[in-house]
């Protein structure tokens, strides 16, 4: 019973029973075979010899020494049929039983929190790809943690500044270093709003990242959507001296998309495009239908996005100039939202500038119906 447990729960001894069984039953088959039709060849030939005149007895003799002589060549080489089949089952086993071991010690290892784990690629058969397909494995789960790890580090971060800007309002005011008048008071709003809007943006992040956004899909009018969204940021455009000009076409035909998440994506972009352009500067903002899609260019004459800095402004909490970003409010989290509204609309999201000083356009792209 236990040695029979013990075959169920190794593949090296599987694999050696497997030979044994094929070497086994070939051994059968020969022996068969050649005890049923060795003698009577044998007898064939002796009848030849019988009329060179051979006696009887003698021949019978011979025929009896005979097929003692082929069971005694069936012993030996049943024997090196085993010795055969232990020497290859090792070599096999040792070839597929290794690395699936690295794969059982690794994925263990994972399982306890050492996410550097990573097996050899043992070539490019199955057990070579199960290999390959494990480190892919592991590397997600790596990166994965390293992601959460860098968040909390980043929501902390975020949290500190407003939250000891607030407290130390509040210590002058108690000390009295601070007069108690409107406008500490609003330093105080301006930071809380700032905490608010972070944690709104966290959620949305956090709704986005889980898969958890519901769109609620209507055919829809873009550019009357454009329009609004152009109207709504005018006043603050006038205010900080930046000329909006837009191009959209009187008509577009009908897309189906979630107005609301549409026109956040739309708030976004112009937003930071304000942001970071300075007074005097223009924003134009131009859709257009392009093949088999809908493209809206949102661009700037601001200051521009440095090649190394373009692929990572959609990543969160990244900003290019941390300093300059915090005055005007920003966490770095709007574009990372924006990307996964655009994209949860099966469109895309795409940053381009010249340079630094150079402004920057940003382009959505979303298919047609
Ligand atoms: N129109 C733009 N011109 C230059 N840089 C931009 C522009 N839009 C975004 N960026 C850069 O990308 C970063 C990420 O943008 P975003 O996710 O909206 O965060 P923020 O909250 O800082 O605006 C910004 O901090 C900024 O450095
Ligand atoms: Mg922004």
């Amino acid at each position: 019973m236990s040695l029979f447990s013990a075959v169920r729960r190794r593949l090296a001894w599987k694999l050696f029973l497997s030979y044994l069984v094929i070497i086994s039953v070939g051994v059968l088959v020969l022996a068969a075979t050649s005890l049923i039709s060795a003698p009577n060849v044998l007898e064939y030939h002796m009848a030849q010899m019988a009329m060179m005149g051979s006696s009887p007895a003698l021949l019978a003799d011979l025929r009896s020494n005979f097929v003692t002589a082929i069971n005694e060549v069936m012993a030996v080489a049943a024997g090196a049929a085993f010795i055969a089949a232990v020497l290859v089952s090792l070599f096999t086993a040792q070839r597929i039983v290794e690395p699936l071991r690295a794969v059982i010690a690794a994925s263990r290892r994972i399982a306890t929190g050492d996410y550097h784990q990573r097996v050899p690629l043992p070539g490019d058969d199955e057990l070579g790809e199960l290999a390959r397909s494990f480190n892919q494995m592991a590397g997600t789960i790596e990166q994965t943690e390293q992601r959460r790890v860098e968040l909390i580090g980043n929501v902390a971060h975020e949290l500190r500044t407003p939250l000891s800007s607030i407290r130390s309002t509040m210590e002058g005011l108690i000390d009295g270093v601070l007069p108690a008048e409107p406008a500490t008071f609003l330093d105080v709003q301006r930071e809380v709003t700032r905490l608010q809007r972070l944690v709104q943006d966290l959620e949305e992040l956090s709704r986005a990242e889980a898969g958890q956004i519901q769109l609620d899909l209507r055919p829809t009018d873009i550019a009357a959507l454009l329009r609004a969204v152009t109207n709504r940021l005018s006043a603050q455009y006038e205010d900080k001296g930046v000329r909006l000009d837009a191009a959209i076409p009187a008509t577009l035909a009908p897309l189906r998309v979630d107005a609301a998440r549409m026109t956040q994506v739309l708030i976004n972009l112009l937003g930071n495009a304000l942001q970071y352009t300075p007074a005097g500067g223009t924003v134009r903002v131009e859709a257009a239908v392009a093949g088999r899609e809908l493209r809206i260019d949102v661009r700037d004459t601001g200051v521009g996005i440095a090649a190394g800095q373009l692929p990572h402004v959609f990543e969160r909490f990244y900003r290019v100039d941390r300093s300059r970003s915090r005055a005007g409010g920003g966490s770095g989290i709007g574009l990372t939202i924006s990307k996964y509204l655009v994209e949860a609309h099966g469109g895309r999201i795409q940053a381009d500038s010249p340079g630094v000083g150079r402004g920057s356009t940003f382009t959505v792209c979303i298919p047609l119906t």
